[in-house]
């Protein structure tokens, strides 16, 4: 089924608070339309998942809200873990991706649902499943808020979409910007000179 893309609709707020307006330009997605969508992903989830021993497990840090909000309209016995996967760390090159937190939970012969924020070049996504799939999972299905495919490099899309969208920087509902604006309860477009004007790169856990 074709995510889809988000869209004004009455009743949903539109405008950024004040607080925030200098540094995010729009909001993309309102809490309102992530709050029905998600809900949506949760009924489709459960009824893949019925009568499984599923795990979930959850890339850090990106994905701490709408994991939250996910599971919580999963009415099934599930498990819960994280890993996490971070492009820099010290001593290794940029674009290198390393695991700062490993699995704690086994998979074996389990049904896993592997969550993330969002699939943007697939690098993460690829890196995280090649890992999974060395643990004999039964099976992996895969769920990200938000696709944007106009920046993949790796073969690789997702089972379950929340939005499809174009290619901005957002921020919010879990999604960082050098650690910050992950509060956000809603997804908004990052102004583009905040990130033109940031000295240097920030180590990222994803
Ligand atoms: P990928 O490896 O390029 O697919 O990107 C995956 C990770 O990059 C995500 O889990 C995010 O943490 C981060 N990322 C990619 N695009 C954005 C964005 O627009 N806003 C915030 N984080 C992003
Ligand atoms: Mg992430």
């Amino acid at each position: 089924m074709k995510p889809p893309a988000p869209s004004a609709s009455a009743g949903t707020s539109r405008r950024v608070p004040l607080r925030w307006r200098d540094e995010v330009g729009g909001v993309l997605i309102s809490e309102q339309q992530i709050a029905s969508r998600v809900r949506q992903l949760s009924r489709l989830i459960e009824r893949d998942f019925r009568g499984r021993e599923m795990v979930i497990v959850s890339l850090l840090t990106g994905t701490i809200m709408f994991l939250a909000d996910l599971i919580r309209h999963i009415s099934l016995p599930l498990r819960l873990d994280f890993i996490g996967v971070s492009s820099y760390g010290a001593g290794t090159k940029p674009g290198e991706l390393i695991f700062t937190k490993e699995l704690r939970l086994d998979v074996r012969a389990r049904d896993v649902l592997l969550v993330d924020d969002i699939l943007d070049t697939g690098r993460t996504m690829t890196h995280a499943l090649k890992k999974l799939r060395s643990l004999k999972p039964r099976r992996i299905r895969t769920c990200v808020l938000l696709d944007k495919p106009a920046r993949r490099v790796k073969k690789i899309s997702a089972d379950y979409v929340g939005f499809e969208i174009p290619d901005h920087f957002v921020v919010g509902y879990g999604l960082d910007f050098g650690e910050r604006f992950r509060n956000l309860p809603f997804v908004g477009v990052l102004r583009r000179r905040v990130y033109e004007t940031t000295v240097g790169s920030v180590s990222r856990q994803t």
